[in-house]
């Protein structure tokens, strides 16, 4: 997004900044259990603030059913609380369901230069998710300019993400820089040796990325369920595990092309077979051309574990999506673990996009271990397709 202006472009000093972040949190009984996502929305916040902007901060949070009414659960309260607690000074959230209405219009233009409110969840309005032009030119009457730093949902092309970027002068954000840069650069110039893994539990899910991929990466590490499917397409026979029948001849495509691009895709030689996923069922360690008709494969055996980390360590970067196995069960933990491990304690620069390779990393205390965590999960994934985002497309071009 180098192409992009940021907040680093335009004069916000005693403007109305509306600043659409993504606080979409997760919750437990009413407080934020992962503030990852309020805490890397900071430093565009203190440099509003610090700036003079007069700020006005939006999100939605989680799916509500979007019928104009106030739903408790969906409210973004817990989230605006942490947020005071983070920034130190106070975050006044106009309440009710009615967003973008008299009351937060009148807010606004009542704020002083550094002040910040807040409004409410934006899905309680369904002209958020529809990009309703009468909700986006709601939105916009409250601003002056409008600032996006919410990568998690940049690939929403809704009201608040794209619409309202027609209607007033659009900026992006130094979270959103960040992440798209940085991907993007990953992409297009990795220092080499680069190592993709790829997990999960779809082909279909991970297709467009692993086709991405083969055009920038040397070596593709597959793990996690839709390994399975490779492993039919090359004739093995995968007992009961969870695989994709009619992926097969995509499969198949896939397998071609890694040898036509000389690419390295590596797939597990060895699994942990059990009769059925759950905890403390008895295990087998097979080799996959032994996957007995009555077991699953539920993670990567120890072979395969070796080998992949001796793929990374000698890596110079390296990207990580998706488990190796069902990590939520320790009975079928240890293959995300040695992944974990094995990125955390390499010296390449190390990016974990997203979703489940962000929860398995945390899970095993390696966090702070790795270069960059993306605070996206569909929305890397799509640029990790190598597919545009809507949030980033509608900010103005620089000159
Ligand atoms: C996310 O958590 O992935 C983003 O906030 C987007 O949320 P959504 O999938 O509900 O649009």
């Amino acid at each position: 997004m180098r192409n992009k202006k940021t907040i680093e472009d335009v004069d916000v000093e005693g403007k109305r900044v509306l600043l659409r972040v993504d606080f979409n949190v997760p919750l437990y009984e009413g407080t934020v259990v992962d503030d990852t996502r309020i805490r890397e929305a900071l430093p565009t916040i203190e440099y509003l603030r610090d700036h003079g902007a007069r700020i006005i901060i939006a999100t939605h949070l989680g799916r509500p059913a979007g019928h104009g009414e106030f739903e408790s659960q969906f409210s973004v309260m817990p989230a605006a609380l942490r947020l005071i607690q983070l920034i130190g000074q106070p975050v006044t959230v106009i309440g009710g369901s009615e967003i973008a209405g008299e009351e937060a219009l009148s807010a606004s233009l009542a704020l002083k230069d550094g002040q910040i409110m807040m409004l409410e969840n934006l899905r309680f309005d369904d002209g958020e998710t529809a990009n309703d032009l009468n909700f986006v030119k709601r939105l916009a009457s409250l601003c002056d300019i409008y600032v996006n730093d919410a990568f998690g949902a940049a690939h929403r092309p809704h009201a608040s993400i794209s619409g309202i970027a027609e209607f007033v002068p659009a900026v992006g954000g130094k979270l959103l820089a960040k992440e798209v840069n940085t991907l993007h650069d990953m992409l297009q110039n990795p220092e080499r040796p680069f190592v993709a893994i790829l997990g999960g539990s779809k082909v279909s899910d991970k297709i467009g990325i692993i086709e991405n991929l083969m055009d920038s990466a040397d070596t593709i590490i597959i793990g996690g369920a839709m390994c399975f499917t490779l492993l039919a397409a090359q004739g093995h026979s995968v007992g009961t595990s969870k695989m994709e029948e009619d992926m097969l001849d995509v499969a198949k495509r896939l397998l071609d092309k890694a040898d036509k691009q000389g690419v390295n895709l590596m797939i597990p030689t060895d699994v942990v077979c059990a009769e059925a996923m759950a905890e403390g069922v008895e295990t087998k360690v097979v080799s996959v051309d032994e996957i007995p008709d009555d077991m699953m494969g539920l993670d990567i055996g120890p072979e395969t574990r070796k080998a992949y980390a001796a793929a990374i360590a000698d890596a110079a970067t390296v990207f990580w999506n998706g488990p190796m196995g069902v990590f939520e069960f320790p009975s079928f933990e240890v293959g995300t673990k040695a992944v974990a491990e094995a990125v955390a304690s390499s010296d390449a620069m190390s990016v974990i996009g997203g979703g489940d390779s962000v929860a398995a990393i945390k899970k095993f205390g390696l966090a702070d271990q790795v270069s960059f965590m993306s605070t996206g999960g569909g929305a890397s994934m799509q640029l990790l397709e190598g597919k545009d985002l809507p949030g980033v497309v509608a900010l103005q071009d620089r000159g």
